[in-house]
């Protein structure tokens, strides 16, 4: 990668050694045969069930170049304006990015999953963790709650701000789920969105072997939906990453949006160039 920041680069690179060192325990023998056994039916149940299994090997899955790049262009991103805001992660997994920042700042991050097991993994590597380069330095707690981003339990305008890391992709109803993000972030805060996802729509087979899309997601969708709810794109960049999960190339959208409940100006009116990060 070219023109990498060398304060962030530095950051990013402390987190992938936290990353590794969950990763190690992690590994197993045969990860792409575990990963594609875990979506044979589509229904909604069975995707929190493929998801649960998932959460036994999540972490090795992720590739340290995904992991890195993510970081990176969070901590590039990311505007912490008030102390001890709260943050709402959707479909945050072990919550390896809330963990690692929530030590950095004094950010209050909901990590929040529809998978029981990933919830419960998060817990343990927060259990089972020591900072890296600080020894014994406890860490920070992020709290787990398991409940679907369609239907999230909690108050209106609860939230400072909302990141959801490669996980909008997966949910059939994702416009429901948007709808959610504006129902609980503040609406005299910041109102901060950071979303990841991946710049194609996610298919998994089902028990007769025919192919399904589980949501039908692209960037421009997602961009106009947010703006539908009120959320105008302040930025949006295409993420390329040339060993991605299990060494696939992997592409993927960042988009940056902030409630904006006056004068929003469509991403489509500014017409916004497009940016590339390559890693
Ligand atoms: C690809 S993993 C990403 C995990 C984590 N954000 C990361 O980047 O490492 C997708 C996560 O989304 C969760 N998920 C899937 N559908 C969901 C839904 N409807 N509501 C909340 N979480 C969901 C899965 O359980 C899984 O943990």
């Amino acid at each position: 990668m070219k023109n990498l920041d060398p304060k962030i680069t530095e950051i990013a690179k402390n987190f992938m050694i936290f990353v590794e060192s969950v990763r190690n325990k992690f590994q197993t023998a045969n990860p792409l045969e575990h990963l594609t056994s875990q979506m044979k039916d589509l229904g909604s149940a069975s995707i929190t069930e493929g998801w649960n299994k998932a959460a036994k090997i999540w972490p090795a899955i992720e590739s340290p170049d995904n992991y890195f790049i993510t970081m990176y262009t969070l901590l590039e991103h990311l505007r912490q304006m008030r102390k001890r805001e709260k943050w709402l992660s959707l479909g945050a997994g072990p919550a390896l990015y809330e963990i690692w920042l929530s030590q950095l700042t004094d950010i209050d991050f909901y990590a929040t999953d529809i998978s029981p097991e990933m919830c419960k993994l998060s817990e343990n590597i927060q259990k089972g963790t020591t900072i890296a380069n600080i020894p014994g330095k406890k860490v920070k707690k992020v709290r787990t709650f398991t409940m679907p981003m369609e239907k999230l339990g909690f108050r209106d305008g609860f939230f400072d701000q909302i990141i959801s890391i490669n996980a909008l992709q997966w949910v059939p109803e994702w416009k429901k789920a948007i709808k959610e993000m504006r129902r609980v972030v503040k609406i005299d805060g910041q109102g901060y969105l950071y979303l990841i996802t991946t710049a194609y729509p996610i298919e998994a087979r089902n028990e007769l072997g025919e192919k399904k899309v589980i949501a039908d997601i692209s960037h421009e969708a997602i961009m106009d939906e947010l703006e539908i709810n009120r959320f105008e794109i302040i930025f949006f960049r295409a993420i390329l990453v040339k060993f991605g999960q299990l060494g696939i190339p992997a592409s993927r959208y960042f988009i940056k949006a902030q409630l904006n409940l006056k004068n929003l100006e469509s991403w489509r009116i500014r017409k916004s160039k497009l940016s590339v990060t390559l890693a």
